[in-house]
């Protein structure tokens, strides 16, 4: 595998934009290769035959773009597919989930005692997040909820919307009325946390991916020697399985330079 080769990173949508943005901040010397399935979101409500499905086909696209390490930039594939994945591909193929990351996190800050988990359907039902908690921690008290609507609300780019109370009916939900901390289990999450921590008048930590990922990445490509060495500014490029205006926005919004984004029907 060639140090020069880009990263691929995936999601549903814009939310693996979060995690892309992260990982341009901590390795800007790297490319970036994203694939955001437009077409299937959201993801959190799909069966766990198509979550896999798509995951797995975005993946050989990815590979076949020459990608040194694939990025799972969504809680929902990282929970359903992610060993799936692992088992389809060889075995020296890095592919880094967004869970994991987290998981570490909350094992070394023992001032967490009372951790919220908030995701999609398919993030929450697989338990994914506390069944590796509690392997670290088997005392941690976990409280899980489900937040279908907030990816599509994110999604929809409507601020007016954060108005309409979807937010605080989920959030002041009696499960997540004593935790201390509240991991953000889906990629969409980090984009209204101004929205979140409003919820609860900024007292408890939010914990997110986007804040771990990019220097995990760099470790683990540092481990194998494939940091890239050189500024190569080659552009970053985009493709989505439908094209968005929203998308294009969004994408702008977190690469203001100049971007290649494209459509791309890779679905069989
Ligand atoms: N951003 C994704 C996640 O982290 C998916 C949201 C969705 O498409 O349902 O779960």
């Amino acid at each position: 595998m060639d140090k020069l080769n880009p990263i691929g990173i995936f999601d549903s949508g814009i939310g693996g934009l979060t995690v892309a943005h992260a990982i341009n901040k901590a390795l800007p010397k790297e490319q970036i290769i994203y694939f955001g399935d437009t077409q299937h979101l959201p993801y959190g409500n799909k069966s766990n035959k198509k979550i896999k499905s798509y995951s797995n086909q975005i993946t050989n696209f990815l590979l076949e773009k020459d990608c040194k390490a694939i990025i799972i930039g969504c809680n929902s594939a990282s929970a359903i597919a992610f060993e799936y994945i692992k088992k389809k591909v060889s075995a020296n193929t890095l592919i880094i989930n967004v869970i994991d990351p987290v998981v570490n996190y909350i094992q070394h800050d023992l001032s967490i005692n009372h951790v919220g988990i908030i995701g999609t359907n398919a993030t929450i039902e697989s338990n994914a997040y506390a069944r590796k908690i509690l392997k670290k921690r088997k005392n941690l008290s976990i409280s899980c909820l489900a937040t279908p609507l907030l990816a599509s609300l994110i999604e929809e780019n409507n601020p007016n919307l954060y108005q309409n109370g979807i937010i605080e009916t989920y959030l002041l939900d009696k499960k997540l009325a004593n935790i201390d901390s509240l991991i953000l289990g889906c990629t969409h999450y980090p984009l209204i946390e101004t929205q979140i921590n409003a919820c609860f008048r900024d007292q408890i930590k939010l914990i997110s991916a986007v804040n771990i990922i990019g220097g995990e990445v760099k470790k683990k490509l540092k481990k194998l020697n494939l940091l890239n060495p050189s500024n190569n500014n080659l552009k970053h490029i985009f493709y989505v399985s439908d094209f968005t205006k929203n998308f294009q926005e969004k994408t702008k919004l977190f690469f203001p330079r100049s971007i290649i984004l494209q459509e791309e029907n890779i679905f069989s």
